[in-house]
């Protein structure tokens, strides 16, 4: 066992032995202790695009969960060797969408509804899964982008079937002024297709899937704490149940919140939804304004805390040492269609 001392002289002193030889990405959500030392940080989408510009270095060490560290695999190559510093830091929502599911699934819709789908997958999904939205001519999005995709989607074809997320999928949907009727929910479990809210001929289908984190964000916190703190603004991740995001006074991407709080006025209340060490950072970068979780209670992302400071140091002596552990690696024949999926989402956006 190290001392926290020593932990950060081993991870400085690796940076240091690898001479501009690694760049380290981190997101918005990770711990504090560890985002200290990431080049970069960003939301997903952010990180997607600084991972696909970085053409002179060897490797990149992912300070985030598993479909991120695929993500930038998928868009570098052969040209960087991505790390992943604990390879159980996967993510639940992206876990819940397996690519034989999917497969399934589009053959019974495409059934019902014949050539009308697209299909359109969040990052947050495994590289199987955009292989698969790729090869049928669909694309991604990130929390950031959904709306603009989802219009470019809808401008092609006339539906959309939404991976894996129905909260980001709703929400979205809604946002665009398409009417709840116009929406069905796909539940891979049942292999059926409901109506939550009447209607019978679906503009966007959603695979029923969630964040554990955000969902966890109801409406009552909303209520509870504006009674608490009258004045206080709300603002909460699209990832957040609809009945959430309708009470909120804003909602967006990881990078939206932090935009938004940064411009406010000294003096400002927030009860933010979303993960608890980005709401944390925030609340002690402005100390002018008053931030607080929308519910504390909230577990954090567990599996994007289990990037912790051992395994950084870790990876990176293994770097120095010439023997990469945690590497990342998705084989070609997935990631040239799921790039296409990307690709087309950095287009759009
Ligand atoms: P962003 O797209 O806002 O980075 O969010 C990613 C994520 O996993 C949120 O839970
Ligand atoms: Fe996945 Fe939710 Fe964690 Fe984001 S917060 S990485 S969606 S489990």
């Amino acid at each position: 066992r190290y001392s926290s001392e020593e932990l950060d002289e081993r991870i400085a002193e690796a940076k240091r032995a690898l001479n501009n030889q690694v760049v380290i990405l981190g997101h918005h959500y990770q711990r504090e202790d560890v985002i200290r030392f990431a080049d970069y940080r960003g939301d997903s989408l952010q990180l997607s695009r600084i991972a696909a510009g970085l053409t002179d270095v060897q490797y990149i060490v992912f300070c985030g969960v598993h479909f991120m560290a695929e993500t930038a695999d998928i868009l570098t190559g052969d040209r960087q060797t991505v790390i992943l510093p604990d390879h159980n830091a996967g993510c639940s929502m992206a876990d819940m969408a397996d690519a034989q599911d999917v497969e399934e699934a589009w053959e019974l819709l495409t059934d019902q509804y014949g050539d009308t789908l697209l299909p359109v997958t969040y990052v947050n999904s495994s590289a199987s899964v955009k292989a698969f939205v790729g090869r049928h001519g669909g694309l991604t999005c990130t929390s950031s982008n959904a709306d603009r995709v989802f219009e470019y989607a809808l401008s092609i074809k006339p539906r959309i079937l939404f991976l894996p997320d129905q909260h980001l999928g709703r929400n979205t949907a809604v946002k665009l002024g398409i009417p709840l009727e116009a929406t069905a929910v796909y539940d891979p479990g049942e292999m059926e297709l409901s109506f939550p809210h009447g209607g019978q001929d679906p503009k966007v289908i959603l695979w029923k899937g969630h964040c554990s984190v955000h969902q966890r964000f109801e409406p009552g916190h909303v209520r509870a704490v504006r009674e608490k703190y009258p004045g206080i603004k709300v603002i909460v991740h699209p990832e957040c149940p609809y009945e959430t995001v309708q009470l909120a006074d804003a909602s967006g991407s990881t990078d939206f919140i932090i935009r938004t709080i940064r411009q406010a006025p000294p003096g400002t209340q927030w009860a933010v939804g979303t993960e608890h060490n980005l709401v944390h950072r925030l609340a002690k970068e402005h100390p002018e304004q008053m931030i607080i979780s929308l519910n504390e209670m909230v577990c954090p992302c567990l599996t994007m805390n289990r990037i912790d400071r051992p395994h950084l140091a870790d990876s990176l002596e293994s770097l120095v040492h010439g023997q990469p552990t945690g590497v990342i690696h998705v084989p070609e024949d997935t990631a040239r269609w799921a790039r296409l999926a990307i690709d087309r989402m950095l287009d759009v956006s």
